[in-house]
């Protein structure tokens, strides 16, 4: 099967119901009550008239001690049940990174629970085990729960060493 990556206009709940068929808590983070952000720019794929992929993504900032530097965060990364395997994830985060590229952010961001990381490591994100604080509402900062992975976007870009703070609430 081939399937073709489309930048969505807009992306809402009733989209990502679309995708999961209405799945609760689809990315099995509910219980660890973190807010996160909605996303700016949305990439899909659409199968036989129903949307089966996203991967969202937003402009965000980091710092690690004195270094400030921009991000682009990507979540909201999801492929339909029934179509998992086959390459739609990959697909949908190409299109977002490739996106992200010409944003002048350094690194691309991204949190997520340990299952996950392998399919991240796939396609050449790596992680951070130093931790990142990240805001959260009331004016609140904390350590987030899930695992932190980032992306180079410029050449040689390596991420800094040293316990990260992200200036938003987190993607
Ligand atoms: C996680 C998820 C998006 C993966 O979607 P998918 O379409 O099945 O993934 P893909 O088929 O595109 O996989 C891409 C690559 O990662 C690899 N991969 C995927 N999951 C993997 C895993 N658990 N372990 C090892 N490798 C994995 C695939 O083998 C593939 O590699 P290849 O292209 O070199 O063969 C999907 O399972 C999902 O929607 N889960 C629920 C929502 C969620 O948890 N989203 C992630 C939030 S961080």
């Amino acid at each position: 099967m081939t399937y073709t990556v489309i930048r969505l206009p807009q992306y809402t709940k009733a989209d990502l119901d679309e995708i999961t068929g209405g799945l609760d808590d689809p990315f099995e983070v509910a219980a660890l009550g973190v807010r996160s952000r909605d996303k700016d720019v949305h990439y899909g794929v659409r199968h036989e008239g129903r949307l089966v992929a996203h991967a969202g993504l937003v402009d965000a900032t980091v710092s690690v001690g004195a270094r400030r530097f921009p991000v682009a965060g990507l979540g909201g990364v999801v492929v339909a049940p029934d179509l998992r395997g086959q390459g739609l994830a990959r697909l949908v985060v190409d299109a977002a990174v490739a996106h992200a590229r010409g944003t002048g952010a350094e690194f691309g961001l991204l949190f997520c629970l340990p299952d996950r990381m392998p399919l991240y490591r796939r396609l050449g994100w790596r992680e951070s085990t130093d931790g990142m604080r990240v805001e959260q509402p009331g004016e609140a900062v904390v350590d987030h729960p899930l695992h932190t992975m980032w992306l180079p976007l410029a050449e040689d870009a390596v991420w800094p060493a040293g316990r990260a703070r992200l200036h938003s609430l987190p993607m």
